[in-house]
C-alpha cells in the first residue's frame, strides 16, 4: 500500500502515520518464516469500541448469572435468564441456533468437557461444577467468556479441579505478550495442568472474535512456546482451556450432536476469557 495514501483500516489517517510501522514489523517476522495474522484479524480503533460495548454487555450477563446460580436451580432457567437480559438491553445471544445449537448459552457440569444444552430437567446438585458460557451479539459485533461455579460445598477433588483451572488462565494471559506468540500461552496452561496432574484438551480450542462469533486463528493450548501465530496489536481471541481430571479424550453426545464429555467420565473444567492485544500488553475485555 502506497505510504501517503489513507489508510486501509478506515481511521483517516495516512498510510504512513497509520498500519505502515506495524505492517513492516509484521513482514519482518513473516520473512523469518513466522505464522502471521492477516489485516483482518488486526481490529480497527472503530471496531475495537463497538466490541468492547458488546463484551461489556457479556460480562453484564455473566454478572447476572452469578448473582443466581444455586443449588436446585435448573439450567433451562440460566438460559432463560441469558436470553431475556440480553434481549432486553439490544443483544442477541450468540449461541441461539448457532449451526443448529438450541440455546442461548452453554452449561456444563461435571464430566461435561464444553457445548452443554441447558434443559429445565437439569437440576443444579450441590457439589456440582458448572461451566457457563455466554457469548453476545450487540449491533453486529461479537464476545464471548465463561465462568466455573462451584454449587454449594463441591469436593476437595473438583475445588482443586476449578483453582487450577483458574490459575492455568491467569498464567496464560501472563505469558501473552505483544509480539510473542500464540504459544506461549499454551505452553503456560499445558505446564501448569500437566504439573498439577491434570490435562488439556487438544482439538478444541480457543478461537479470534469480535467481527464474527469464530474467526481465525485457532487457539490451541498444547502447543510449544515460541510456536504458532505471532500475537500483534488489534488481534482479539479467546483464552479457554479445557482441563481435564483425568485423560484430555472426549465424546460427543450422540442423541443432541452437541455436548462433549469427558471419556473416561472425570471431572473437566473451562474458564474463558477474551482478550485485546494492545502495544503496551494485553487487555481481558471480557471475563
Ligand atoms: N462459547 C463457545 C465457544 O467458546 C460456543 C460454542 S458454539 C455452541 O466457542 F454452539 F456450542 F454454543
Ligand atoms: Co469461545
Amino acid at each position: 500500500m502506497e505510504r501517503n495514501k489513507k489508510c486501509w483500516c478506515g481511521s483517516g489517517k495516512k498510510y504512513k502515520y497509520c498500519h505502515l510501522t506495524i505492517e513492516e514489523k509484521i513482514e519482518s517476522h513473516r520473512r523469518k518464516g513466522e505464522i502471521v495474522p492477516s489485516r483482518q484479524m488486526l481490529k480497527t480503533e472503530e471496531q475495537i469500541k463497538k466490541i468492547k460495548e458488546s463484551a461489556a454487555l457479556n460480562n453484564a450477563v455473566l454478572d447476572e448469572i452469578s448473582s443466581k446460580i444455586a443449588v436446585g436451580m435448573n439450567t433451562g432457567e440460566i438460559d432463560r435468564i441469558v436470553y431475556d437480559f440480553t434481549t432486553k438491553r439490544g443483544g442477541i445471544p450468540a449461541t441461539l441456533n448457532y449451526e443448529g445449537f438450541p440455546k442461548s448459552v452453554c452449561t456444563s457440569i461435571n464430566n461435561e468437557v464444553c457445548h452443554g444444552i441447558p434443559d429445565d430437567s437439569v437440576i443444579l446438585q450441590e457439589g456440582d461444577i458448572i461451566n457457563v458460557d455466554v457469548s453476545t451479539i450487540l449491533n453486529g459485533y461479537f464476545s464471548d467468556a465463561s465462568r466455573m461455579f462451584m454449587i454449594g460445598n463441591a469436593s476437595e477433588r473438583a475445588k482443586k479441579l476449578v483453582r487450577v483451572t483458574e490459575e492455568c488462565v491467569k498464567l496464560g494471559l501472563e505469558a501473552a505478550k505483544p509480539w510473542g506468540h500464540l504459544g506461549d500461552i499454551a505452553h503456560a496452561i499445558n505446564t501448569h495442568a500437566r504439573k498439577n496432574g491434570y490435562s488439556v484438551v487438544e482439538e478444541i480450542g480457543g478461537h479470534g472474535v469480535g467481527l464474527e462469533f469464530h474467526e481465525e486463528p485457532f487457539v490451541s493450548y498444547v502447543t510449544e512456546k515460541g510456536s504458532e501465530m505471532l500475537l500483534v496489536p488489534g488481534m482479539m481471541f479467546t483464552i479457554e482451556p479445557m482441563i481435564n481430571e483425568g485423560s484430555p479424550e472426549f465424546y460427543t453426545d450422540e442423541e443432541n450432536g452437541w455436548t462433549i464429555y469427558t471419556i473416561d467420565g472425570g471431572l473437566s473444567a473451562q474458564i474463558e476469557y477474551m482478550v485485546l492485544v494492545k502495544e503496551d500488553g494485553i487487555e481481558v475485555i471480557s471475563k
